[in-house]
C-alpha cells in the first residue's frame, strides 16, 4: 500500500498521466521484481506493468499466485545479468528497480553497490543502457535508506550520476512506509526523469530530511525536487486491526517454554511495558524483535501498535514475533504473559 502512495505521488511528479483504463495505460518495467509488491502499487495507480524480472523461483510462483497469468504480462526467470535491453518491450513509461539492499542496509558489512548483491543496480542501469530510444521516460530506484549513507554518500552520488548518464535529471526522497501503513519502513526512492517537473519552492520537505540535502546543493548532479503533497502523519497505530485471528489450537502458537524463554530475557523496561498491557482492559498486539545486546539475545517489544523493520543484513522482518497479550483473553492462561504467534509461521 505504501507503493501505490509513493507511486502515485510519483507519478503525479512525473507528469505521468494516469487516468487512462487499462488497455491505454502508460506501460511499466518492474526490475528486481520479487513477489510483485512494487506492481500492486504501481497498477493501482494506473501503469500496466507489461515485464517483470527475478530470479528466484519461489517469489515467481508467489507472483503468479498474487497475479496469475495475464495478457500483455511477461515474467522473465533469471538472473539480470543475463537480461538485455533488446529482450524488452518497447513503449514503456516507466522503469521501476526495487534493487537487492543486503549489501546497503546499516546491519550489514555495507560493502555498498560494489557488493555481490547490491551491485545488481549497475545491471538496471546498462539494461536501461541498452534500451537506447526507447528507455523509458521515468526510472525509479527503491532502496533501504542506508544507500544515503553507504560509503560516506559516495554510493547515491554514484547513483545519480549514473542516472544522470542515461539523461535522467533526479530527485530522492525518503518515505516510511508508516505514513500510510502500520509498518515502519523506511524506504529511499531516486526517481529520474528526462523531463524533470516544475521545481519545488518548498526549502524543505519532510520527504527530503536534512541527511539528503546535500546531493541537492552538489553542482557535479543533476537533481531536481519535484512538488509534493505534504505526506500523511506517521501512524502510531493500526496493527491491531490487520492481526490475523487464529485459534488457540493453531500450531503456530508458540508453547509455554518459548513463551517463557521470550519474557525471561526481556529487559526490566521491556518487561514492565507487557504488564502494563496485561493489566489493561482487552487484547493488544505488538511486535517484538530478537537483538543482540551485549553478546546475548534478547527479544525487545515494540511500545507502539505498528510493526517495525528490522535492519538485518538479509533486511525485513526475519525475526519478528508478533504478540497478542491480554489480561482477559484466554490466552492469558497459556502462561505467566501471553501467547505469542511464531513469526516465521511455523
Ligand atoms: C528488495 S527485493 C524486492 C522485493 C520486491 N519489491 C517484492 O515485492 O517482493 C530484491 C529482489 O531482487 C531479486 N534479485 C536479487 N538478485 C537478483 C539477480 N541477480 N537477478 C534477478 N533478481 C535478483 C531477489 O530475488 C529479490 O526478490
Amino acid at each position: 500500500m505504501i507503493l501505490v502512495e509513493a507511486v502515485d505521488r510519483i507519478g503525479t511528479v512525473c507528469q505521468i498521466s494516469v487516468a487512462h483504463p487499462l488497455a491505454e495505460a502508460p506501460r511499466a518495467l518492474e526490475f528486481f521484481a520479487g513477489i510483485g509488491l512494487a506492481r500492486l502499487g504501481l497498477e493501482a495507480a494506473g501503469f500496466r506493468v507489461v515485464w517483470s524480472n527475478d530470479y528466484q523461483p519461489d517469489k515467481q510462483a508467489m507472483y503468479a499466485g498474487n497475479f496469475g497469468e495475464s495478457a500483455g504480462h511477461k515474467f522473465v526467470l533469471g538472473d539480470v545479468r543475463r537480461v538485455s535491453g533488446q529482450d524488452l518491450p518497447g513503449g514503456a513509461a516507466l522503469a521501476w528497480a526495487s534493487s537487492p539492499c543486503i549489501d546497503l542496509s546499516l546491519a550489514g558489512a555495507r560493502a555498498g553497490l560494489r557488493g555481490t548483491e547490491s551491485s545488481t543496480f549497475w545491471e538496471y542501469i546498462r539494461v536501461l543502457e541498452e534500451l537506447g530510444h526507447d528507455r523509458p521516460p521515468v526510472a525509479v530506484l527503491e532502496n533501504v535508506v542506508g544507500l544515503a549513507t553507504s560509503h560516506g554518500g559516495e554510493d547515491l552520488a554514484m547513483a545519480i550520476k549514473a542516472f544522470n548518464g542515461l539523461g535522467y535529471s533526479v530527485d530522492v526522497l525518503a518515505i516510511d512506509a508508516r505514513r500510510f501503513v502500520p509498518q515502519s519502513r523506511p524506504r529511499l526512492f531516486l526517481v529520474g526523469a528526462q523531463t524533470p517537473p516544475p521545481e519545488s519552492r518548498q526549502d524543505r520537505s519532510e520527504l527530503r530530511p536534512d541527511w539528503l540535502w546535500r546531493v541537492f546543493g552538489d553542482p557535479t548532479l543533476r537533481t531536481h525536487r519535484a512538488r509534493l503533497p505534504a505526506p500523511p502523519t506517521p501512524l502510531m497505530s493500526g496493527l491491531s486491526l490487520c492481526v490475523e485471528a487464529m485459534p488457540l489450537s493453531d500450531g503456530r502458537w508458540w508453547d509455554g517454554n518459548q513463551t517463557r524463554c521470550l519474557v525471561e530475557s526481556l529487559s526490566p523496561v521491556q518487561r514492565r511495558r507487557v504488564a502494563q498491557l496485561r493489566r489493561a482492559s482487552g487484547v493488544s498486539y505488538r511486535t517484538a524483535y530478537r537483538r543482540t545486546r551485549q553478546g546475548v539475545a534478547v527479544w525487545e517489544v515494540r511500545p507502539d501498535d505498528i510493526a517495525g523493520c528490522l535492519r538485518t543484513a538479509r533486511g525485513g522482518f526475519v525475526q519478528a514475533g508478533r504478540r497478542a497479550v491480554g489480561q482477559q483473553s484466554p490466552a492469558s492462561a497459556v502462561d505467566d504473559a501471553a501467547r505469542v504467534r511464531n513469526p516465521d509461521g511455523r
